[in-house]
């Protein structure tokens, strides 16, 4: 049988930051493959780099030296037009912490990525995301402020919010973190679906619940990927 075509091709990505006490080097050499339909959870202690690795894996963040392909296209060939559009038509991204648009209201926040050419958004994808907020139990609060919102809502606001252009793949960085148990099943079932219709998936973890719906593993530390632990205990934890 052939493998299911490569989605995202990375090879010897290194991350590093210029600090005053000298440079420090985040990721140290990532080499990754990741087929389309594939669902991934990267897992890893806190500061191993998860975030920095999912940045430049989706194009927000540009690697220090090596090479992403996403969707066929090498990344640091992309000029910031053709970068953005890739990123609108392809990429969902979950942020670690939602950074929504106070001055908008909540149903606003999740259309923003969904805006067309001439600043409207099409019936067919406002359907879609109503459907989507009512799953995620948001849809009461579509008319309200996000400061209004607490931690969980604030969180699956975001989620829908990668959702609305149906991405081909979803990077998730700790989307469950401020969730309780109801709302991290109703996201993990959405994830499962949308990864049944063959959305590829990466989700940064530390919950293993979360980590054992993926089917594919892989482990960071120290800005290098390691041979992930079991996950029978809390080792996908700190
Ligand atoms: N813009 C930046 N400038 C300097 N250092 C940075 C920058 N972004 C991240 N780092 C450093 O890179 C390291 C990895 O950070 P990152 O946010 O990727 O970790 P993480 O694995 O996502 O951690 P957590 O589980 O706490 O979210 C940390 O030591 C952090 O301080
Ligand atoms: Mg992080």
């Amino acid at each position: 049988m052939t493998p299911p075509p490569l989605l995202l091709d990375a090879r010897g990505v290194v991350r590093r930051f210029a600090a005053d006490a000298g440079d420090s080097t985040v990721l140290g050499g990532i080499d990754l493959e990741i087929a389309e339909g594939d669902y991934v959870a990267l897992t890893g202690p806190s500061g191993s780099g998860k975030t920095t690795l999912l940045s430049c894996l989706s194009g927000l963040d540009h690697p220090s030296s090596g090479t992403i392909r996403l969707a066929g296209e090498d990344l640091s060939l992309l000029d910031d037009r053709r970068l953005a559009h890739l990123r609108r038509t392809t990429v969902g991204f979950v942020f670690q912490r939602t950074d929504l648009l106070d001055e908008l209201l909540v149903l606003d926040n999740i259309l923003l990525p969904a805006h067309g050419r001439r600043g409207r958004v099409p019936a067919d994808v406002r359907a879609h995301t109503m459907r989507l907020m009512e799953r995620l139990d948001i849809a009461h609060l579509a008319g309200r402020r996000p400061h209004e919102l607490s931690g969980g809502q604030r969180q699956r606001v975001g989620i829908c919010r990668a959702l609305v252009n149906r991405p081909r793949i979803l990077f998730a960085d700790e989307p469950t973190g401020a969730l309780h148990s109801e709302s991290v099943h109703e996201v993990l079932s959405v994830f499962d679906e949308l990864n049944a219709a063959g959305t590829t998936l990466v989700v940064v973890t530390h919950d293993p619940a979360v980590a054992r719906r993926a089917r594919t593993r892989c482990h960071l530390v120290d800005g290098r990927l390691a041979p992930s632990p079991e996950l029978t205990t809390a080792a996908a934890a700190d």
